[in-house]
């Protein structure tokens, strides 16, 4: 009897350990909970590393947990917390996996390189409370659960973009998104240099870039309706990174096994390259300004599209080359990473079908269409940077009027680039908007701080992103990342906010197993990850708490639909114009919309009796703009 009720106990102990799910981001392959007391982290703890690199690693988790706990560490070859480089490489882990084991009496960490050991010191910093992110000593119980890890990453390239050309980001607002970035266990920090609105990085062989290309004239208020710049204005909204900067954040970044994808993009979006050196287009346009987020293009849906100001480089202009020669040549000296992004995407043709020597060039080259003039041209852009010791990288267009060689295809438009891609047997990375544009609207525009976005990308949808799809062989798909645009992102605090959640289910995406995604723990971790963000001082979007207003027709009622992305949560709602709490009305399914010009639901979400999203105020009218068509029968 007496053995029967020990196992029983321990058949429950261990079903209760198992329950319990952890909340590292990304999730880990393999998380187990022992039975062992957690570890204790005090002042008498102490951190090996094994080597000079694996001592590195140990002395920047010294400096963070000191941060947090007042305790200081001085880093040894052998301590209770032990970062060990494997002297045989676990060939189960690879480069930059870990294993990661927590006794009562030690933590062990091991990977065959250093990269591993700081993906292993992320998740144990994960593990302890969430205290340990804050900027100064705090209080709390320092342990960390006794556990048994086995990780490494899906992908090799789990990136995120940051363009810091429609809005400057100072060079520490940069190393804090970095520093975020290495906390997700994300390895390519892509960043988009140069476009309409500002070029941002020295090139000491053409001054004039930054000298005239980073500076654009004030404007306030809603981006995309700002007035012209006018030729009489000064222009002094201005930013851009010295090469001092450059080499500084390449090697912080490098610290945190971060490597830098530079973006030239070209030849659109250079109204900054133009406005610098106007000799760079066809019309030799010298009226050309950097744009202060002013509207100089007609969009026409389906990707068509004219641009109001001559902002392409010309392809049939040596000059152009030599120019692009230059850039490369200074590019290529402060980045080590082997790829360089040189765009391509949204390149407007009009010019270049109306100018003689474009004409010309394709006459004589044997060019049907503009696609395949842009093709010459970065076929011509890749010679220059391989010529470099660099690879391209461009985004989907360059697939059109022909890829270049060796070219790797960031797949942006949708997966179909990255498809077409693969199978000509070419290298991707998939970051399709439909799914992973951080710029996007994650919520209700009614309550979201941009309300004019082209499109919604909620977490739910970006978290059900699979970046290999079946018909193509998965060798060829690098990675993927997430992109922020930031022509509506003026601060670092907005970039956060686009940026988290959706990156925490990135880092999912991008790093765990395939088959390890469940919605549900997801969100239950992603919430652990907004307190130590709380607490912490960094920003992110709760807009997945937030009610889904849609509206439908039933036997001629006018119905609101009401539902939630984190499930569990209870929805209350008025219609009287009163703010609704936990005592309104509960929503229990469709909600009948008398008639009435001026009728608003108003509606919360709740949970366990506390608010948990914001309310979402809606007029009857934009419930009947929501209304979705029922299917037919
Ligand atoms: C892009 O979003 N224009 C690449």
């Amino acid at each position: 009897m007496q053995k029967l009720l020990i196992l029983l106990a321990l058949v429950f102990a261990s079903t209760l350990l198992q329950s319990q799910n952890n909340s590292i981001i990304p999730q880990p392959v393999s998380f187990t909970y022992t039975r062992s007391l957690p570890f204790k982290l005090n002042a008498g703890s102490t951190i090996g590393g094994n080597t000079a690199e694996a001592q590195k690693v140990a002395r920047q988790l010294a400096d963070q947990i000191t941060r947090a706990t007042g305790y200081r560490f001085t880093v040894r070859k052998q301590g209770s917390i032990q970062l060990t480089l494997n002297k045989t490489a676990n060939a189960e882990i690879g480069d930059e996996g870990y294993t990661l084991n927590v006794t009562t009496s030690a933590v062990k960490i091991n990977a065959n390189k250093p990269a591993g050991l700081f993906y292993g010191v992320q998740s144990l910093l994960q593990l302890l409370p969430p205290e340990i992110e804050s900027p100064t000593v705090a209080t709390a119980k320092w342990t960390i659960p006794a556990c048994s890890v086995v990780d490494y990453p899906r992908f090799g390239w789990r990136g995120l973009m940051l363009d810091v050309s429609r809005h400057f980001f100072p060079k520490e607002d940069v190393k804090r998104y970095i520093d975020r970035m290495s906390r997700y266990k994300y390895n390519v920090f892509h960043w988009h240099l140069t476009d309409d609105e500002g070029w941002r990085i020295e090139i000491k062989s053409l001054p004039k870039l930054t000298q005239i290309g980073s500076c654009r004239v004030q404007r306030y208020g809603k981006w995309g309706v700002h007035d012209a710049p006018k030729k009489t204005e000064a222009p002094t909204d201005c930013g851009f990174y010295t090469q001092e900067d450059i080499k500084e954040i390449v090697a912080y970044a490098a610290e945190r096994h971060i490597q830098i994808l530079p973006e030239i993009d070209v030849p659109g979006h250079n109204s900054a390259a133009v406005a610098s050196y106007p000799e760079l287009c066809c019309t030799q346009d010298s009226t050309v300004m950097v744009s202060p987020g002013h509207k100089f293009a007609e969009w026409y849906g389906n990707g068509q599209f004219k641009m109001m100001v001559d902002n392409t480089l010309d392809p049939s202009s040596e000059k152009v080359y030599t120019f692009l020669d230059k850039v490369f040549t200074e590019v290529a000296a402060l980045f080590p990473f082997q790829y360089i992004h040189a765009g391509g995407d949204e390149c407007y043709h009009g010019y270049w079908e109306n100018d003689p020597d474009c004409q010309a060039l394709m006459q004589k080259e044997g060019l049907k269409t503009t696609h395949e003039l842009q093709s010459y041209f970065t076929k011509r852009v890749e010679k220059i940077v391989k010529s470099k010791g660099k690879k391209l990288i461009g985004w989907d267009e360059i697939l059109e009027g022909g890829l270049a060689p060796e070219a790797a295809v960031m797949s942006w438009r949708g997966l179909e680039g990255g498809i077409e891609a693969a199978k000509l047997g070419h290298f991707v990375v998939m970051s399709p908007n439909d799914y992973v544009y951080t710029d996007l609207l994650q919520g209700d525009p009614l309550v979201e701080p941009d309300q004019t976005s082209y499109k919604s990308v909620r977490l739910q949808k970006t978290y059900s992103f699979e970046p290999v799809p079946a018909e193509i062989n998965p060798t060829y798909i690098l990675g993927g990342q997430a992109n922020l645009w930031t022509e509506k992102v003026p601060t670092i605090r907005q970039a956060e906010y686009m940026t988290w959640p959706r990156a925490w289910a990135t880092a999912d995406i991008y790093w765990s197993p395939r088959d390890s995604k469940n919605w549900d723990a997801f969100t239950q971790r992603m919430e652990k990850h907004m307190e130590r963000y709380d607490i912490g001082g960094f920003n992110y979007a709760r807009s997945s708490f937030d009610p889904i207003v849609t509206g439908s027709m039933v036997n001629g009622k006018l119905m609101a639909n009401v539902t939630t992305e984190v499930n569990g949560l209870e929805i209350y709602y008025t219609l009287d114009e009163s703010i609704p709490d936990k005592y309104s009305r509960k929503y229990t399914g469709p909600i009948e919309i008398p008639d009435g010009k001026q009728v608003t639901l108003k509606v919360s979400t709740y949970r366990n009796g506390k608010p948990s999203g914001r309310m979402v105020p809606i007029s009857r009218e934009e419930i009947i703009k929501r209304v979705v068509p029922a299917k037919a029968p």
